[in-house]
């Protein structure tokens, strides 16, 4: 059986004070469970913050970026190195968000899956389409061309124990999450995908994001290919995150 994840993805949010509330509530509410596993991707200042809260605890934690380079004149970046440094096990590589609005192309995404591999994170890689490639019957060549990219530049090796992450671009924060059943066909689509290219990959863990709520995790979690949520907003909500980690146990 896979394992289960739920892992927040907090976004640019957060402050000293909000978090140290938030890694309490988590802290005091998750305990190793069966075979559920929990982790929070703040942003890269509060990464100290949170190994200090969460060492010793039940959740793990990791940054929501990092560089495809290692060292040098690369203002404004952090390394995988650093990130390890700060107890990282995680590192969010190729979301939505950082694709559309910071540019990062399939090439710049598997070199920084390359990186993190390279560091000894655990890239969380995230895939998806947007509602007018969804509309036009695009979403399986989208997908697929954002995981053959990583694959092939990565090799297969790369991904053992690596997480896929399908976040429809149009259900991110829109309050429109995609049904269980659309969820479902993508990722059913892309552990074929990731098996053609190795068996092993079969048994990846392949998370759904967009707009995951306690009201909705149940039913999402319930499909056969859907091991788990990376989730945005009701990341910021100690018992909203709970109730989907506790949707997440069998
Ligand atoms: P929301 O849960 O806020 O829709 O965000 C999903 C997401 O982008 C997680 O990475």
């Amino acid at each position: 059986m896979r394992a289960r994840f739920v892992a927040g993805n907090w976004k640019m949010n957060g402050s000293l004070r909000a978090n140290t509330g938030l890694l309490d509530a988590l802290k005091a509410g998750l305990n190793k469970s069966g075979n559920v596993e929990y982790a929070v991707c703040a942003p890269f200042p509060y990464l100290g913050q949170v190994s200090a809260a969460l060492s010793g605890s039940a959740i793990a934690w990791g940054a929501q970026n990092l560089s495809e380079h290692d060292e040098g004149a690369y203002t404004g970046e952090v390394s995988g190195a650093m990130l390890k440094e700060f107890g990282c096990r995680f590192a969010i590589v190729g979301h939505s968000e950082r694709r559309a609005l910071f540019g990062e192309d399939d090439a710049r995404v598997a070199a920084k899956f390359i990186a993190a591999r390279r560091a000894g994170l655990t890239p969380i890689l995230c895939v998806g389409e947007t509602l007018e490639q969804r509309e036009r019957g695009e979403t399986e060549s989208v997908v697929g061309r954002q995981l053959d990219a990583v694959v092939s530049a990565a090799g297969a090796a790369a991904f053992k124990d690596a997480v896929i992450a399908y976040e429809p671009v149009w259900a991110i924060g829109t309050g429109r999450n995609a049904t269980p059943q659309q969820a479902q066909d993508v990722h059913a689509f892309a552990r074929a995908r990731l098996a053609a290219r190795d068996k092993a990959l079969a048994g990846l863990t392949i998370l759904y994001g967009g707009s995951v709520k306690p009201g909705n995790a149940k039913d999402l979690f319930a499909m056969p290919d859907i091991d788990g949520g990376l989730i945005g907003g009701a990341s910021l909500s100690a018992p909203d995150f709970m109730a989907i980690c506790a949707a997440a146990r069998r």
